[in-house]
């Protein structure tokens, strides 16, 4: 028998989005999420507007576009952009709409150009989104159209941090620096800086489409140690890793403003003082070419002790390094950054890039990618069980009879008798706040609480700031 499973629902049992909110709200305060959230048409349109055309977004490595005329295509939530790498060296995120009637002007994934003609009537921007042609210019037009009124938009923000380029749609957003604050920024050093020339990417990324929904992916990397156990038993069955009933025990949550949210392992107490920085300190070559000497003194022990294996970047992107292993290979540790594309309800498509250190020789940093992609790849032994999972979560978000049951999900894991001090760790000399356990479900908690935050915040009438004229704005490319 075959049983149709529920994908989209919008029927008569659909909350409206303002009642959904507050009763989100409400149930949160008993560490409890309405599952509707999870698979809704108007929760994912507001999603769109209210987060991601108005939050900083990943959107590309600047290993990805070393040299002028680089370019990658990319995604802001359901929009494409280019990223290029103009002849001066700068940064644009354009939009991939031309300004005559919306064709993509790129087709491609990557390449090199220094202008884009669109197909469709052969519009030519530079790749600074300058229109710099039109076809049969003078019959069509007469004079040549003014490139401050018919260019590529922008993004008008765009920073980066160790080579992370992020782009927000909205000027009305803080620095890079201050959104990813004392916290995510912070981590992101020590995971990228343990050697002065930091890292690259190993390649393209791969990508796929995961029925499941973004914030599922996005609380999961954000410290979701519970299911380690349960779900990837079976790498334990056949021998690749041991210990995973112990996760728990060993993890530690580090929880930032702006909903960015890390958990690390203390590695140096489970395995031995020898397995510092991931593990780096057991494979040669590794750790003594780090050089943690401008880290503060918690970053050092953070880095050497109980380093972030999994975290997450609000709104979506993503980042795990573990020690990998390769069967019959040397060990290693890999590292991956993922981002979570939304594509529709309950539907992503999960992009993901290994990284590598730029001191490494190519056999080793190919070894190290390999390893990823055996872990976290789109056939990886981890990434197979993980979707799977998660594709259950807007199924049952979709069901009409979990919907007329008015169903939550239950994100509390502490109790008169369970001996496990969930508090925040009081010695804690970091930033936000470190506990010394991976039980709790805090750092889901982290970062749907900034989700919230932003979907309790209505949209404004457009994009422009505030202390600007909408008309004057709109003229601005
Ligand atoms: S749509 Fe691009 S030139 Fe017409
Ligand atoms: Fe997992």
């Amino acid at each position: 028998m075959t049983v149709t499973e529920p994908d989209r629902f919008n029927g008569i049992f659909s909350t409206p989005l303002n009642e959904l909110l507050d009763k989100v709200e409400t149930s949160m305060e008993q560490d409890l999420v309405p599952a509707e959230i999870f698979n809704s048409d108007e929760v994912f349109q507001a999603e769109m507007e209210r987060i991601f055309t108005r939050v900083w977004v990943f959107v590309a490595h600047e290993s990805e576009i070393p040299n002028a005329g680089d370019f990658v295509q990319r995604r802001i939530g359901l929009d494409p952009v280019i990223v290029t790498r103009d002849g001066k060296g700068g940064i644009n995120v354009l939009s991939n709409y031309c300004r005559h009637r919306g064709t993509q002007v790129c087709q491609t994934d990557a390449g090199n150009s220094r202008f884009f003609t669109c197909p469709y009537h052969g519009w030519t921007y530079s790749n600074d989104g300058t229109l710099i042609g039109t076809p049969l210019m003078q019959r069509a037009y007469g004079e040549p159209l003014d490139p401050k009124l018919w260019s590529l938009k922008k993004a008008p923000k765009v920073e980066s941090r160790n080579g992370f380029i992020f782009a927000s749609l909205s000027e009305d957003v803080p620095p890079l620096e201050e959104w990813l604050g004392g916290g995510a920024g912070w981590m992101l050093d020590i995971i990228t800086q343990l050697h002065p020339d930091g890292m690259r990417v190993a390649g393209p990324p791969d990508r796929y489409i995961v029925n499941g929904d973004w914030k599922t992916a996005g609380e999961n990397f954000a410290g979701d140690v519970y299911h380690l156990p349960t779900l990837h038993n079976s790498i334990q069955e056949i021998d690749l890793i041991q210990g995973l009933q112990g996760t728990c025990e060993i993890a530690g949550t580090y929880e930032f403003d702006n909903g960015h949210t890390f958990v690390g392992h203390h590695w140096t107490e489970a395995i031995g003082p020898f397995f510092t920085y991931w593990g780096y300190g057991a494979v040669p070559g590794y750790a003594e070419n780090f050089d943690v000497s401008g880290f503060d003194e918690t970053a050092k022990w953070v880095a050497e002790n109980q380093p972030p294996t999994v975290g997450t970047i609000f709104p979506n992107f993503s980042f795990i390094r573990i020690f990998s292993p390769l069967p019959g290979g040397r060990p290693g540790v890999f590292t991956s950054f993922r981002q979570w594309q939304p594509v529709a309800p309950g539907k992503i498509e999960l992009w993901s890039w290994q990284f590598v250190w730029n001191f490494q020789d190519e056999e080793s940093a190919q070894y190290d990618a390999v390893g990823g992609q055996f872990c976290f790849g789109s056939a990886g032994v981890y990434e197979q069980d993980d979707t799977v999972a998660w594709e259950g979560i807007p199924r049952a978000a979709a069901s009409p009879w979990m919907r007329k049951e008015d169903m939550k999900f239950h994100y509390k894991q502490e109790g008169a008798n369970t001996g496990v001090d969930q508090s925040p760790d009081p010695d804690w000399k970091g930033p936000g706040i470190h506990r010394n356990t991976g039980y709790g479900e805090h750092a889901q908690f982290n970062f749907l609480r900034q989700w919230l935050k932003h979907m309790k915040t209505e949209a404004p009438a457009s994009n422009c700031p505030a202390d600007k004229k909408k008309s004057t704005c709109e003229g601005e490319h």
